[in-house]
């Protein structure tokens, strides 16, 4: 593992000395891609679209997008939205960036290369290449920056993606502002009661490159995972790939034009007691590609170590005792540090 990474040059890096076998690090175990079949054609199969245009026109109007969200959060723990708000400039313009980023020279890109993410902005792949947990290497090179709740200072971000980042960012808050009012509604609660609660303070971007992979049987672009966020705005690209485990069936999450796809994530699921789905999610190794996807999480590892999360309080009842413990922010990043957990177990823990 040490000598892949020392190069710095990351998977593309390989991919650049056209090597025809992958590296045995990014095997994955014999069984672990075939384990849950994908779904075939059920019409109750499909990762709901829901048209966000009329949001803020009448009440009614609202109330039907508040139903369709509960619906696919519940469901689903994913969706799609459509007439979102974001320009599509601004998303060719992103995506744009994150390629260029990524096909820039090896010397500029290491001069990024890190793994402390207490920095701005990172270049690196796999985060989790030295956990226990993590059983193979991932397909991919990402860069990681932090964008609230201190914006970074532009000079700290590569030039290849400076102004496409800041101008994403500004649109993925007020989106993202919007998406916590309808989940706080969706739960009959005041629309203000995520926002309180300090869910839309902290966002980290990831720019995600899987390049292209000669033996995608073999490995992934991304492990089985759930995000252990707030919940997640993913922007991806027409590649297709990613996929999510829906009643034990893998599930493609494809690709449409101009939609961004929301992911619930393993602390809105704690605080709504299992209301709301944490759902694990994956992504595929292809021939082709590179695949670009922006991830947009909106996280909890910028707030204080003292914060408490747990159950929102207004939700629980006898009939719907709570099923997690309060907890610190720091006892879950130290679970989650030292003890290498995937979302699932980490829930558990707090059970
Ligand atoms: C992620 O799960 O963070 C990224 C998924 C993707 O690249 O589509
Ligand atoms: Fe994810």
């Amino acid at each position: 593992r040490k000598a892949f990474d020392e190069t710095k040059a990351g998977v593309k890096g390989l991919v650049d000395a056209q090597i025809t076998e992958i590296p045995r690090i990014f095997h994955l175990p014999p069984g672990a891609l075939t384990e849950k079949k994908p779904s075939v054609l059920s019409p109750d199969f499909k990762i709901p679209i829901i048209d966000f245009a009329g949001v803020q026109v009448d009440a009614v109007s609202r109330e039907a997008i508040v139903e369709k969200v509960r619906y696919a959060a519940e469901k689903w723990g994913f969706f799609q939205v459509i007439n979102h708000g974001v320009p599509l400039s601004v998303l060719e313009k992103i995506k744009d960036g994150v390629s260029r980023f990524h096909e820039e020279d090896v010397e500029l890109k290491k001069s990024y290369f890190s793994r402390d993410f207490t920095k701005t902005f990172i270049y690196h792949n796999n985060f989790d290449l030295y956990s226990s947990s993590s059983s193979a290497v991932n397909w991919r090179d990402t860069f990681a920056c932090y964008m609230a709740p201190d914006p970074p200072n532009p000079e700290e971000l590569p030039l290849a993606c400076r102004d496409a980042l800041i101008e994403y960012a500004k649109h993925v808050m007020s989106l993202g502002g919007l998406i916590f009012e309808l989940l706080s509604e969706a739960l009959s609660l005041n629309s203000e009661t995520f926002k309180r609660m300090h869910c839309l303070k902290g966002l980290l971007m990831l720019g995600n490159y899987y390049p292209p992979c000669p033996q995608p049987d073999l490995t992934l672009g991304l492990s089985k995972h759930s995000d252990n966020t707030f919940f997640t705005i993913l922007l991806q690209d027409q590649s297709g790939g990613l996929q999510v485990l829906h009643q034990d069936c893998w599930v493609d999450v494809s690709p449409l034009p101009g939609a961004l796809v929301i992911n619930i994530g393993d602390f809105l699921q704690m605080m709504t007691n299992d209301k709301f789905k944490s759902a694990e999610h994956r992504v595929l190794a292809n021939r082709k590609g590179p695949r670009i996807s922006i991830s947009s999480f909106f996280s909890t590892s910028m707030l204080p170590n003292s914060t408490v999360y747990g159950p929102i309080k207004e939700l629980l009842s006898e009939e719907n005792p709570p099923k997690y413990r309060d907890f610190t922010i720091k006892e879950y990043s130290t679970g989650y540090i030292e003890k290498g957990l995937d979302g699932t177990s980490l829930m558990s823990h707090f059970r």
